[in-house]
């Protein structure tokens, strides 16, 4: 099945009334075990390389992109390729021809009127080259720290936001709070609702991790659409390693750890995707 892009696999999401999970790769063990859950399941997914993860291999996205790609390229369900907290334009700009169908351009560092005018723009460049784009207004809480995990969205200013950046898709602060290693972060549902009334675009839950299946559940019943998730992965990831490494016997083979923390991702993935579509039976 070839890429699609991310905006049918929302715009699908949304009409469905379910949400979709957006993982994080890091390495191309994410992106195999990521596809590997969502073909079990029989779901579509998107696949997220971040500005970080990019500065980790060296600076350069195409390497881990083109990568991503052929892992989603060769899937039995639609996967799209989203490149997640773009601050560099320069990096924006290579996403087109990196297999990216879509962005998220994070100005929530600046001040509402910089970060208005510096995501109107890119949202124009994003349009002209035929990405869809996502912005955050308000810092989800827990990344680099420049608002307290207690920072929420104002769906007054949120609707405002978006009919000034023109941009397809809203990442809001809700309750989630990045890299949270531990399930215990409360969504803040009633806001969600209220979002999700007052924003004409799909909304995108950040920091997902932290957040336990059935608020995760409910965050989707409220409103919604987009749910990015990573730290998750890695705990699966590390945890399959420490067992490994921990073993009497470590081994020097990479394969004899990344094979188990591949499918302890995977595991971790295939739960995830049935509990943001309301397929699994104890949190439906
Ligand atoms: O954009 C990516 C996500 O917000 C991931 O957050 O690592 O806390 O799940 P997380
Ligand atoms: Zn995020």
């Amino acid at each position: 099945m070839p890429l699609v892009t991310t905006g049918e696999i929302v715009k699908g999401a949304q009409a469905a009334g379910t949400g979709v999970g957006a993982f994080n790769v890091i390495t191309l063990e994410h992106a195999e075990a990521i596809v590997a859950a969502a073909e079990r399941v029989g779901l579509p997914v998107i696949l997220q390389v971040s500005e970080n993860a990019v500065k980790f291999h060296l600076g350069r996205l195409r390497p881990i992109a083109m990568a991503a790609a052929e892992v989603a390229a060769a899937a039995g369900v639609p996967v799209s390729l989203h490149l997640d907290h773009v601050e560099d334009d320069d990096l924006l700009r290579q996403a087109v021809d990196a297999g990216f169908s879509s962005a998220m351009y994070d100005a929530s560092k600046l001040s509402y009127r910089d970060n208005v005018a510096a995501t109107r723009a890119a949202a124009r460049w994003a349009h002209d080259h035929g990405l869809w784009l996502e912005a955050e207004l308000g810092e989800v809480g827990g990344k680099d720290g420049a608002h307290a995990p207690g920072v929420r969205t104002d769906p007054v200013e949120a609707a405002a936001y978006v009919e000034a950046t023109g941009v397809d898709a809203l990442a809001v602060a809700v309750g989630s709070s990045h890299a949270m290693t531990t399930r215990t972060a409360s969504l803040d549902l009633d806001l969600i609702s209220r979002l999700r009334d007052a924003v004409p675009v799909p909304l995108v839950l950040h920091g997902s991790s932290g957040v336990p299946d059935p608020e995760l559940r409910a965050g989707v019943r409220h409103g919604m659409v987009k749910v990015n998730i990573g730290t998750a992965l890695n705990v699966a990831f590390s945890a399959a390693v420490r067992e490994v490494l921990g073993g009497p016997q470590p081994p020097v083979d990479p394969r004899k750890y990344l094979r188990p923390a591949r499918a302890a991702m995977t595991e971790s993935v295939a739960h995830l995707l049935t509990v943001l579509t309301g397929e699994h039976p104890a949190h439906a």
